[in-house]
């Protein structure tokens, strides 16, 4: 029988804040899947997290809890290679390779760097490097496929172009990355309506008290159309509690839309209890979790461990490809 080989797929996240439905949605769940299949490689991007947060206290928590997020959310150790981005240090060398690739105009075009500039954060190198670090967390692995939400898109298509640059200069040595963006899931929006993100005060966290989950699900925009004319479905409400519905459950929810006598409090309560439902059982594994950082340490030294060796295989590859090993 022919054995196909699984595909290796990669994803990174980073702890720059508490994890949300748009970063389940968008990337978590889908990287969970896709370790039953698949040759699962995940990490907990603290280095990129840097850039934008300096405190250390709060680098080192939150880069903990996510950790603890994942697992608890189902990333099983076992069947997947889950590492903390620091521990693999490999990562910095291949940055500064890329880097020596990477032509400034393929940087400056880069509008994640340009949208925290604006949004007030201080441009500093690593701000505007982040793609090349990123490029080297995908390209060192051997990555094939990379989920992620919309935001992240253009990040894939730097990614490839160092890549194909990289070949064209030394030879086929590096793989070229596809990203996967699913549609019905790539820009799950927050209560603002604008995409939900942890730099922008607008999410609703995976794991919080019910007090401020529900009082952030409260929040959610709405507009203040008659409760018996029809209501708009492009609205952040309707598709946040879409995302948790299935296509008979999603029909209804539309036909009460379109209907008389719906009142957004009473959807925005359904949806409050949906949240608790469905990560309310995660719970007390992350509490076990956050409470034995003895245990999540070891999950992450073995995989940091695991990392490291394709890691070094690959990039002996790139120093032998590039000239760097010398002779
Ligand atoms: P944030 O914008 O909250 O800081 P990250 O940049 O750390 O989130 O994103 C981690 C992953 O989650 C990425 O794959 C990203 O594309 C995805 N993601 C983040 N926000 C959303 C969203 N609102 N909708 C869909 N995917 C998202
Ligand atoms: N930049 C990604 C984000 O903000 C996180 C990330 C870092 C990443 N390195 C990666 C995602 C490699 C995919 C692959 O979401």
């Amino acid at each position: 029988m022919h054995l196909e080989k699984k595909l290796r797929v990669l994803s990174g996240i980073q702890p720059s804040g508490a994890l949300h439905l748009g970063n389940y949605f968008g990337m978590m769940s889908r990287m969970i899947k896709y370790q039953e299949e698949n040759e699962l490689f995940c990490f907990i991007a603290n280095y990129h997290a840097m850039t934008t947060l300096p405190d250390s206290k709060t680098l080192s928590s939150n880069t903990f809890n996510a950790a603890c997020d994942f697992l608890a959310l189902g990333l099983d150790p076992e069947k997947s290679t889950f590492w903390v981005q620091s521990d693999v240090p490999q990562v910095t060398e291949l940055t500064w390779m890329l880097a020596s690739h990477a032509s400034v105009g393929l940087m400056d075009r880069a509008t994640s760097y340009k949208d925290k500039i604006a949004r007030g954060i201080k441009p500093n190198m690593g701000l505007y490097a982040y793609p090349v670090l990123m490029a080297a967390d995908i390209l060192l692995f051997d990555s094939q496929i990379v989920p992620v939400g919309k935001d992240q898109k253009q990040h894939l298509e730097m990614t490839r172009d160092m890549a194909i640059r990289f070949n064209n200069t030394y030879g086929e040595t590096l793989i070229v990355p596809k990203p996967d963006i699913e549609k019905t899931t790539q820009l799950v929006p927050g209560i603002d309506g604008q995409k939900m993100s942890k730099s922008y005060n607008n999410t609703i966290p995976l794991f919080d008290t019910d007090k401020k989950l529900r009082k952030q699900i409260m929040r959610i925009v709405t507009d203040t159309t008659d409760i018996d004319d029809p209501k708009d479905k492009d609205t952040p409400l309707f598709h946040l509690y879409s995302l948790f519905l299935d296509e008979r459950e999603q029909k209804r929810l539309a036909d009460r839309y379109e209907g008389k006598g719906l009142r957004y409090g009473d959807v925005k309560q359904e949806l409050y209890e949906k949240v608790l439902d469905v990560f309310g059982p995660f719970r007390e594994k992350r509490e076990d979790l956050i409470s034995n950082p003895k245990q999540v340490h070891e999950i992450l030294d073995t995989g940091a461990k695991k990392a490291r060796q394709v890691a070094e295989e690959v990039l002996n590859r790139v120093r032998s490809a590039s000239g760097v090993n010398y002779s």
